[in-house]
């Protein structure tokens, strides 16, 4: 079997880190841990982690480190990722978040952190595009929808909208990954574990070039 790996995925909201990363989970065999995923299913359960997170998400701020740092924390100790790894998507976005997971990963550390770069403007376009399934988070859009219009193919859930995807969230999302998580890019930059990938192309492309780079690294 192909060993594992143990990434990071940053890049701007609608860059596609979540398109990509439900690829490099199953080809590297490892867990997709995407804390945008573990948020939206608190909120759906209504447990007491959604009904904080709700208000901030769909207001496009950030969740609190500690916050989100007991949660990945916790998720890293599951058997699948202590044996395989796993690939992070959306966790660490701010230099506290960045550092702790130092700490947390210190005696098996990261193999990569992989910086998907998208401008402004197709993120933009991207998002106002998007269209999510309400169950299970699988990620479509308008140019490619599932095959029974809005009935996701994987479940047969509701594909509609995301609720933090209105333009006055997107503004705030967009202003603290300038002000939050370009900071986290450069510490990555300065520990010599980022690699920066074109993220323009199709989600075929882009996978491959995703592959090129790892291999290279691993
Ligand atoms: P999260 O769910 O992580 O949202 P995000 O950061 O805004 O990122 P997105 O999910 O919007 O973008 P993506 O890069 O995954 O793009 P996708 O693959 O969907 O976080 C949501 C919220 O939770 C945050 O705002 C915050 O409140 C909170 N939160 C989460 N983590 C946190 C943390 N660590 N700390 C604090 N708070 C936290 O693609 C977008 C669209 O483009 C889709 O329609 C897709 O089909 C399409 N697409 C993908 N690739 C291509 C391509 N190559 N060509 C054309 N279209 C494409
Ligand atoms: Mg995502």
């Amino acid at each position: 079997m192909i060993p594992g790996a143990r990434l990071v995925l940053l890049g701007r909201q609608g860059s596609g880190k979540g398109t990509q990363c439900v690829r490099l989970s199953r080809h590297f065999v490892v867990p997709h841990i995407s804390t945008g995923d573990m948020l939206r299913a608190a909120v759906r359960e209504g447990t007491e982690l959604g009904k904080m997170a709700k208000a901030i998400i769909d207001a496009g701020g950030l969740v609190g480190d500690d916050i989100m740092v007991g949660l990945v924390s916790e998720r890293l100790t599951e058997d699948d990722a202590r044996v395989r790894g796993y690939i992070l998507d959306g966790f660490p976005r701010t230099v506290s978040q960045a550092e702790s997971l130092d700490k947390a990963t210190a005696s098996r550390p990261l193999d990569l952190a992989i910086d998907l770069v998208v401008p402004e403007e197709v993120v933009l376009e991207r998002i106002s595009s998007r269209r999510v399934c309400a169950k299970c988070g699988a990620i479509y859009s308008v140019a490619a929808p599932p095959s029974t219009e809005w009935v996701c193919d994987k479940c047969g859930g509701e594909v509609q909208q995301r609720a933090d995807d209105t333009p006055e969230s997107i503004a705030k999302r967009l202003a603290a990954y300038t002000l939050e998580t370009q900071p986290t890019i450069d510490f990555y930059s300065a520990s010599g574990l980022l690699v920066g990938v074109d993220g323009l192309g199709t989600p075929d492309e882009i996978f491959a070039r995703l592959l090129g780079a790892i291999d290279a690294q691993l």
